[in-house]
């Protein structure tokens, strides 16, 4: 849906990820515009400090505009996050993360298939890193406490991001939509595309030293420390933002939804529908404003699909492996293990998700800030071009469901 020939070929719409705003500011995807007009957003800029970042949404080539660089940060700050005397300054310092392929001509690279009638790859893996937009960088920083704030900006590729044993940790302090109450220590941080993390790393023990932060055994990142000592002001307070315990007994229903693939000779490569609906079927998820929902999302593929829904911030409540087959061929849902809570550095705010293969993954959602059309989608960018996105529609209190 929405790459046909007929459409215009420069085409872009921005969404802000992870933004409470008014439908008409969220960037629908069918709301492109075309080069020589311009649309006017308003942010109202209403929700707790974090990192957000803006990426192209235009219906059909997301992948394409967003692989081609449509992509930034937007911080939300707040005073709360001010008085705790975090890093800041230099010592505060984004990192984003994509990878990406280079021809030999020094240019992007993005892939076509083979099929002219369809040419879309089903995930785009490039063999370099970039971290703020350079391949393989370092990074000069002093023998003290510094606040990483990383984005996995890439069309399909999970990061592992880990530092060597005996040097300095990732104390992670937020998650996608904010500080966490506590920081918890990573030894291997997982980020999903669209994902992000807010983490402090102290070098005090390591002056002199070279560090390399990897993507599980691949260089990423280098950090040369310097020759201390150096004063640090700065703290990473035992307690963050308080996160309330979810309250499973506040949703008003739950909605079950199938990730699956369709296995359709003519599609190719491989579709990934939600809910077993196409992009054009009816709006199928109505939420009421100001309600709470659990939504279940039940993966019956082989891959990990990192789930996304707009203008909402959400809670995970756990993860537990199903009986894929009997759900495929006899409808049934059968858990096959105990649920599993989510991991501590996932147990605060979220607006992305990793469902598992062959889980079920449970998210507790309260509607809270506009009515109108949003949407909800996988984050892998060519399965979201290739219909595993649908609309949802948060309604009136007065409206019937
Ligand atoms: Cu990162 Cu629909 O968005
Ligand atoms: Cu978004
Ligand atoms: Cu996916």
């Amino acid at each position: 849906m929405g790459a046909e020939r007929d459409k215009p070929e420069v085409r872009t719409v921005v969404h802000v990820h992870g933004a409470r705003v008014p439908p008409e500011s969220d960037g629908y995807p069918e709301s492109w515009c075309v080069p020589g007009r311009s649309v006017v957003y308003r942010y109202p800029n209403q929700q707790d400090s974090t990192l957000l970042w803006y990426h192209d949404h235009a219906m059909g080539i997301t992948r394409l505009n967003t692989c081609a660089g449509l992509l930034g940060l937007y911080i939300v700050r707040d005073s709360f996050e001010d008085s705790l005397n975090l890093p800041k300054g230099p010592y505060k310092i984004p990192l984003v993360l994509m990878d990406r392929m280079i021809g030999e001509d020094g240019q992007l690279y993005y892939p076509v298939s083979q099929l002219p009638d369809s040419p879309w790859v089903p995930e785009y893996f490039g063999d370099c890193t970039l971290v703020n937009g350079k391949i393989l960088p370092y990074i000069d920083v002093e023998p003290r406490k510094y606040r990483f704030r990383i984005l996995n900006a890439s069309n399909g590729r999970f990061y592992f991001l880990n530092l060597p044993d005996k040097s300095a940790a990732f104390h992670q302090i937020g998650s996608d939509q904010g500080l966490l109450a506590s920081p918890v220590e990573v030894k291997r941080l997982a980020l999903a595309p669209g994902e992000r993390a807010d983490v402090i790393v102290d070098f005090s023990g390591h002056a002199g030293q070279q560090i390399i932060c990897s993507n599980l055994v691949s260089p990423v990142l280098q950090f040369r420390v310097s020759a201390g000592p150096v004063q640090d002001g700065s703290a990473l307070p035992d307690k963050l933002r308080p996160v309330p315990i979810p309250n499973e007994a506040a949703a008003a229903r739950t909605r079950r939804l199938t990730l699956a693939e369709v296995d359709n000779l003519l599609a190719q490569p491989m579709t990934h529908l939600l809910d077993g609906k196409r992009w054009h079927d009816p709006v199928s998820e109505r939420p009421v404003l100001g309600s709470t929902e659990i939504w279940e999302f039940l993966n019956l593929t082989d891959d990990t699909h990192p789930i996304h829904l707009h203008m909402v911030r959400f809670q995970i409540l756990d993860r537990r492996p199903i009986n894929v087959d009997s759900h495929l061929f006899e409808n049934k849902l059968q858990y096959t293990a105990d649920a599993a809570p989510p991991d501590a550095n996932e147990a605060g705010w979220k607006d992305t998700v990793r469902v598992s293969p062959g889980s079920s993954t449970r998210i507790l959602v309260k509607f809270d800030g506009f009515t109108g059309r949003y949407v909800w989608h996988c984050h892998i960018l060519e399965h979201e071009d290739n219909e595993m996105m649908r609309p949802y529609e948060v309604v009136g209190r007065v409206s019937a469901q």
